[in-house]
């Protein structure tokens, strides 16, 4: 029997949940959504760093025996202080820019995340392995975090606002989108809407599950649990969260 923490700002890490739950059909999950201090975008290291403990002590009070940060600005302000004070295993994101550098056919890659992301030193050395070969344009997805929190996925105002920040991205040749933050999945049939069929979109939610599986399997931790299911927890309001989780 194994439980599975899932952790979020919101409801974003949702995206990642979805492909873990295909994967993993028979497990135990907490999914855990600190939307009450949503968005941690352009929050400092240090607050959010005392979020991801409270959130990992709150796992690991429920069994939980290893920990997926659904959320590319926490990955990249608190797994390294996580990993170095807990014992249990921690799978985080990481903006796909291999996938995206391996694909590019125009030589332009796009990134889209929060600030906290595009800023932090994981970010910036992994980028630095490939801006040799490709170029590698930034935007900060302004009000995409609000946008999939409030449920607003294909409005005219969700529209002007994600292109804002896609158009910049698209105009530079970007023809390989990363989304590098859990929550612009949803805005997915949006984003490829404006963009066209012969832009590509990374949604690193697949590759990881297949990471949490490979975690899984060596650390000795059983894929099924005796009561499967999903229990959703939230430090806001939990409206938005249970209408995203019914689009899943
Ligand atoms: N979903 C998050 C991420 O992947 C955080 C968004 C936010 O709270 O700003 O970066």
């Amino acid at each position: 029997m194994a439980v599975i923490g899932i952790m979020d700002s919101g409801c974003g890490g949702l995206s990642v949940f979805r492909e873990i739950r295909k994967a993993l059909p028979d497990e135990r999950f907490i999914y855990y959504a600190d939307n009450a201090f949503c968005p941690y975008g352009e929050k400092e290291p240090e607050f959010i760093i005392d979020r991801c403990r409270a959130i990992t002590d709150f796992f690991i009070s429920k069994g939980a025996e290893i920990m997926v940060i659904a959320c590319n600005t926490a990955t990249a302000a608190a797994i390294a202080t996580l990993r170095a004070e807990y014992d249990i295993p921690f799978i985080g994101m990481e903006p796909a820019v291999k996938p995206a550098a391996l694909g590019t056919k125009t030589g332009v890659i796009g990134v889209l995340a929060t600030a906290g992301t595009l800023k932090a030193s994981k970010y910036l050395n992994n980028r630095g392995r490939f801006e040799d070969n490709v170029r590698i344009e930034e935007q900060v997805g302004r009000g995409f975090v609000e946008l999939v929190e409030s449920g607003d996925l294909d409005s005219p105002h969700a529209e002007q606002t994600v292109r804002a920040s896609l158009q910049p991205l698209l105009d530079a040749g970007a023809d390989t989108i990363v989304l590098g933050c859990t929550h612009y999945p949803f805005l997915l049939p949006l984003m490829q809407r404006i963009a066209g069929e012969g832009t590509r979109f990374i949604d690193p939610a697949p590759a990881v599950t297949r990471q949490l599986l490979n975690v899984m399997k060596e650390k000795g931790i059983a894929t099924s649990d005796e009561n499967p299911g999903t229990e959703l927890v939230c430090s806001g309001p939990d409206d938005a969260l249970k209408r995203i989780f019914s689009l899943i």
